[in-house]
């Protein structure tokens, strides 16, 4: 039984994870009833296989979505409600538009519902500490996804399932000093920031400056916030080219996608080539960014995986079994140039 129980947990994490710290929660919550499922996504079929032999009910999971503003998101809430259909998890998910208060009055309800196990992606860093206590003093475990918060008590939660997004941040900066090597002077990198006070934003932020401070060469003379969204990348993007011509960026490095993709409208209206005249940076690796780079209007695209659903729901179950869990995973990434991305296009899954 043992053996077994071993060889199935190597094999899960070692399929998805890098771990790195191992932290130690992981109740058995067999006790408490289950929630009733009205407005989520219920997709109990199958009672008959338990994780754990004294786990016999269907596991219910609150998960408070922090919004669906990009195609990053999309991927995400799909591959979460997958997941959970392919787990037997019930899954009670509810979208929070942007809005931290929003996430409270959901997590809130999971509590009075008594939900197995409590999931967040939350939309800012800060705050949590007040909703995560709650969450304890219920004996609700909780496992944060995608983006991650700051606690002083790091009990509050269980994992943190999720990119390194300064990482993210390094390995743009390090392509464009790559691809602006042979240019002489300053360069004037324009910044399309994600949503103000929110992991990515900061650590993409940082990573990417990280790389650069010590070369006075590159100049971020131009940031704004365009909240990841589409028309919040454009109408940043028109703010800057608002500016006399001399003062137009060379570089462009988009916090995600969608704001890429709206810039490059951006960009197109005032007669110039995205990725010839501006060479563009974003991350996410959408489908969408793949076909903007083969027809050459995005330069790179770092990669962050949203097709976290998997290793929630594998996660959810260690963690009702009374299994110990890392305490942080990070997905593997990686970053693709025009060069690439005709050939991946292909299998880009999201
Ligand atoms: O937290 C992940 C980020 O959020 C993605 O990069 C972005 O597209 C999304 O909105």
């Amino acid at each position: 039984m043992r053996v077994r129980g071993i060889k199935w947990m190597t094999i899960t994490w070692c399929l998805f994870l890098v771990l790195l710290v191992s932290g130690c929660y992981g109740e058995n919550r067999e006790s408490k009833p289950p929630a009733t499922a009205t407005d989520e996504v219920s997709v109990v079929t199958d009672y008959e296989t338990p994780v754990n032999p004294k786990v016999t009910k269907p596991i219910v999971l609150g998960f408070s979505q922090l919004g669906s503003e990009s195609t990053w998101r999309e991927a995400n809430t799909a591959s979460i409600k997958e997941a959970a259909k392919e787990a037997n998890i019930t899954l009670i998910m509810t979208n929070a538009d942007q809005d931290q208060h929003k996430q409270f009055e959901a997590i809130r309800s999971f509590i009075r519902r008594g939900v197995d196990i409590i999931a967040i992606a939350p939309v800012v860093q800060t705050g949590w500490e007040e909703i995560l206590q709650e969450a304890k003093a219920a004996d609700i475990p909780v496992i944060i996804i995608d983006r991650s918060l700051n606690v002083s008590d790091s009990s509050l939660y269980v994992t943190f399932i999720g990119s390194n997004f300064y990482e993210e941040g390094v390995k743009a900066s390090k392509y464009m000093i790559d691809r602006m090597r042979h240019h002489t002077g300053t360069i004037r990198i324009a910044e399309l920031q994600g949503t103000v006070s929110s992991t990515p934003s900061i650590n993409r932020g940082l990573g990417f400056r990280k790389m650069i401070e010590s070369n006075p060469r590159f100049q971020i003379t131009q940031s704004k916030p365009g909240n990841f969204t589409q028309s919040g990348g454009k109408e940043a993007m028109r703010e800057f080219l608002q500016e006399p011509r001399s003062q137009w960026p060379q570089v462009l490095f988009a916090h995600n996608d969608d704001m890429a993709i709206g810039a490059i409208e951006a960009i197109q209206e005032v007669g110039l080539k995205p990725g010839s005249d501006i060479i563009i940076i974003s991350v996410d690796g959408t489908r969408r960014a793949f076909e903007q780079m083969v027809q050459g209007h995005i330069n790179a695209v770092v990669e962050c995986n949203p097709l976290l659903g998997p290793l929630v729901m594998q996660a959810a179950k260690e963690i009702m079994s009374g299994r110990t869990l890392p305490k942080r995973m990070i997905t593997p990434e990686d970053i693709f140039t025009q060069e690439l991305a005709d050939r991946e296009l292909a299998n880009r899954k999201y």
